[in-house]
């Protein structure tokens, strides 16, 4: 089964989370898009609206007729469906390769239970082989990347990047994360970071994977910090 086929059978796994009349939070990248058109065409018309993480994911969203409303608009979402970069066994997750962090999380903090779709090469023992995206204020980009670096691995400003928030990205490289919570809430603190690409304090509740043998599902920690709806 090739990388695509495992995307989609991930996607279509979701589906079983998806309440009909429900408003859903639908996250961005290539994972997503199978979800998104895999909702239109086995549940057309089921769901109420969708809350959308990035401009791709709501025009693909429109462009099947589903409505997408703002979150301010919207209560407590009962699923957020989304993919990752990277996933470790305790589904802390990296995020961000498509550039969608910051929306991303703020919507999975609005939602009761955060699906994570994925392919199986997404699952590894310890975080940061993916370069760790991180959001920043465009002036704080030099000040930024100087107390990143601090933090070890080298911090590359993402070329000819602007993020849906008109922010700029730092990818940062060569990290091992063994402790994502901890360095979650310490990026979180330099000044300049509007988010970093790293969900461990809430991370995913569900990871379904695709792989060779089908859907693998793993079931993650009952304490995130999530929405109640
Ligand atoms: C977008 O900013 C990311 O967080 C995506 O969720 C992530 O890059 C997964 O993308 P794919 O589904 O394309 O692998």
């Amino acid at each position: 089964m090739n990388s695509e086929d495992k995307k989609r059978i991930s996607a279509q796994a979701a589906l079983d989370y998806v309440k009909p009349g429900s408003v859903i939070g639908v996250g961005t990248g290539s994972t997503v898009n199978h979800f998104i058109d895999l909702l239109a065409e086995k549940m057309p018309g089921e769901i109420r609206a969708a809350v959308s993480s990035s401009e791709a994911s709501s025009e693909r969203l429109k462009k099947w007729g589903i409505s997408v409303i703002d979150l301010n608009n919207s209560d407590c979402l009962s699923i957020y469906v989304d993919g990752t970069d990277e996933s470790n066994h305790e589904l802390h997750l990296v995020k961000g390769g498509g550039g969608a962090l910051t929306r991303e999380k703020i919507i999975a903090a609005a939602s009761d239970q955060f699906i994570c779709i994925a392919d199986d090469s997404k699952l590894v023992e310890t975080l940061g082989k993916f370069p760790l995206p991180v959001e920043v204020i465009p002036m704080a980009r030099k000040l930024v990347t100087q107390k990143l670096e601090k933090l070890g691995g080298s911090a590359r400003w993402r070329q000819d990047f602007i993020t849906d928030n008109g922010n700029i990205i730092l990818d940062i490289h060569g990290l091992e994360i063994t402790d994502a919570q901890a360095l979650e809430t310490r990026i979180n603190q330099i000044t300049g970071v509007v988010c970093v690409g790293l969900f461990a304090h809430r991370g995913a509740d569900v990871l379904l994977l695709g792989g060779d043998d089908g859907v693998r599902r793993i079931t993650g920690n009952l304490r995130n910090e999530k929405a109640r709806c």
